[in-house]
């Protein structure tokens, strides 16, 4: 019997969809059943043997509906195999090494609640258009006038599959 996994996201622009749609292919081309949705839409964990979920950041924490599920689904995802990633703009600077160990600090709300077996860094995508107005959103501008951080899309479809194909003998567990 195939193992059945769930990949789940929260994202507000779209590019953390696009993060976990191809984790979730990655684990089905290694043979696994894969269910890929939007945190909101998942209602029960009984299904799945496993679970691969990640956000979006936002003023460096996962957002707070991916927060939300893990406080919704805290018991059942304690007793199956769980792994976690993020996505965001930092991991896309020249100089993005010198801040990848600061940022596991991000994940330490997740980690209170249930430790992942593994987790996953990814540079994620900015596109202004598709950013409604916010003073969080004018800052995130300014940044990139100063040059700090650059509009586009950054990730790393390589960094992206080798982090899932890390995953099948640690979600099989
Ligand atoms: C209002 C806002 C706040 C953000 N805050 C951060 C941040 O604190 N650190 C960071 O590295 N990226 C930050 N980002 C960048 C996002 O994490 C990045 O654009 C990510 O790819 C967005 O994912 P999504 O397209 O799934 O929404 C922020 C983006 C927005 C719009």
């Amino acid at each position: 019997m195939k193992s059945n996994v769930l990949v789940t996201y929260a994202s507000r622009a779209g590019s953390t969809r696009g993060v976990a749609e191809a984790i979730g292919k990655t684990l089905s081309e290694a043979g696994m059943q894969v269910d890929v949705l939007p945190m909101q839409a998942v209602e029960d964990l009984a299904p799945y043997q496993a679970v691969v979920a990640g956000s979006a950041i936002r003023g460096q924490k996962w957002l707070p509906e991916a927060m939300q599920f893990l406080s919704d689904h805290q018991r059942e995802l304690r007793g199956k195999p769980f792994a976690a990633f993020m996505v965001c703009i930092t991991l896309s600077m020249k100089n993005a090494d010198q801040y990848r160990e600061g940022l596991k600090s991000w994940m330490e709300p997740v980690r209170d609640q249930i430790h992942p077996v593994s987790e996953g860094y990814f540079a994620g995508a900015l596109d202004f258009s598709k950013i409604p107005f916010s003073l969080n959103a004018l800052a995130m501008r300014l940044v990139v006038l100063v040059g700090a951080w650059k509009q586009g899309d950054h990730r790393d479809w390589q960094a992206i599959r080798a982090w899932a194909e890390s995953l099948r003998p640690l979600l099989l567990s």
